[in-house]
């Protein structure tokens, strides 16, 4: 019987398995960028009835500087 904590996956394991899932998605995956997540949180996408809105419409700017994520 192992104790809980030693069954968890450390950061990079998990980074791992995500790194297998995405090449299993998309041969072409090639690691990944902050600057392409950044692209993609900018992103405006079109929602039915509200529009086009981004990750940003939501979470603000930086959601790593609120302790609240969301826009009221
Ligand atoms: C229409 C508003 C809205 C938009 C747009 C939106 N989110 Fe969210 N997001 C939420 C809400 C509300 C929650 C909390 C849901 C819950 O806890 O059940 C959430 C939760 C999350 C969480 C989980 C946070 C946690 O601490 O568990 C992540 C990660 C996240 N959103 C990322 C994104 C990303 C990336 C995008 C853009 C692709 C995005 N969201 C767009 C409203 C939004």
């Amino acid at each position: 019987m192992c104790p809980a904590p030693l069954l968890a996956d450390t950061p990079d394991q998990i980074l791992e398995r995500y790194a297998e899932l995405a090449k299993q998605e998309d041969p072409a995956f090639a690691g990944f960028s902050a600057d392409h997540g950044h692209e993609l949180y900018l992103q405006k996408r079109v929602l039915p009835i509200v529009g086009a809105i981004n990750c940003d419409s939501c979470h603000m700017p930086d959601p790593r500087e609120e302790i609240i994520a969301h826009k009221t």
